[in-house]
């Protein structure tokens, strides 16, 4: 099966590249939130244990550009080939990148804005902080649709490399799967600290 435009080759080729490198930092983060399953106190430990890897200065500039260019890159794409009508696969990942696109930007300026602008530590009570102030309209679809999009984005570009499609069809069920548990989970477990809470208006 060939991809479906091939003005965009190099491109796709740096894009894939990158997107390598941020899954080192995302199959960590995904199974920190796995941690979630046994309680709020668990993910902490694990995130605790887990940020000396990501949060240094040489990984976490690394990761931060290697986020720019796969936002940059993706849209860049999507632009180019915006008059071309897409159907199946070529619609899924154009979709699911879009969305994991926004998802991105809001989750990660709101992570450094929550560090930066109002000195919180940004574990696992930030991320739940959200469901249990009143916004939970808002944050049921968002942690939703970015997991459910980063696995189906996944899955679309191994399905395009694997003949058969039963791998791919398993990776795109287990995100949507996790990201209802994840969701799940935040939205039932209430004990998060004032500040927290203070944080939205
Ligand atoms: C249930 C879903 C998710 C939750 C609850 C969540 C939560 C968090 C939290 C709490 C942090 C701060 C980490 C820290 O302070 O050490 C963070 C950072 C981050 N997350 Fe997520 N996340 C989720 C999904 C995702 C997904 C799907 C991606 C990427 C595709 C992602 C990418 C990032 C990035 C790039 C950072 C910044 C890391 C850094 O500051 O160096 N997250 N997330």
């Amino acid at each position: 099966m060939a991809a479906p435009d091939d003005r965009n080759r190099s491109l796709r080729a740096l894009h894939l590249s990158s997107g390598l490198l941020i899954a080192l930092f995302v199959v960590l983060h995904i199974a920190n939130h796995l941690a979630m399953f046994a309680g709020q106190g668990a993910h902490i430990a694990a995130m605790e244990s887990l940020r000396p890897l990501y949060r240094n200065p040489v990984a976490e500039t690394l990761l931060m550009l290697a986020l720019a260019f796969q936002l940059t890159s993706g849209l860049a794409m999507i632009w180019r080939t915006r008059r071309e009508r897409r159907v199946g696969l070529a619609w899924w990942q154009a979709v699911s990148g879009a969305v994991l696109a926004l998802f991105l930007l809001n989750h990660v300026g709101a992570v450094w804005g929550g560090r930066l602008l109002l000195g919180l530590d940004t574990n696992y009570h930030f991320a739940a902080a959200g469901f249990h102030a009143g916004y939970a309209a808002f944050f049921v679809p968002y942690y939703f649709l970015g997991v459910a999009a980063l696995f189906v984005h996944a899955a679309c570009a191994l399905a395009w490399r694997m003949r058969g499609r039963a791998v791919p069809l398993a990776v795109g069920t287990l995100g949507i799967a996790l990201a209802a548990g994840f969701v799940g989970v935040m939205a039932s477990d209430p004990a998060i600290p004032p500040r927290y809470l203070e944080s939205f208006p």
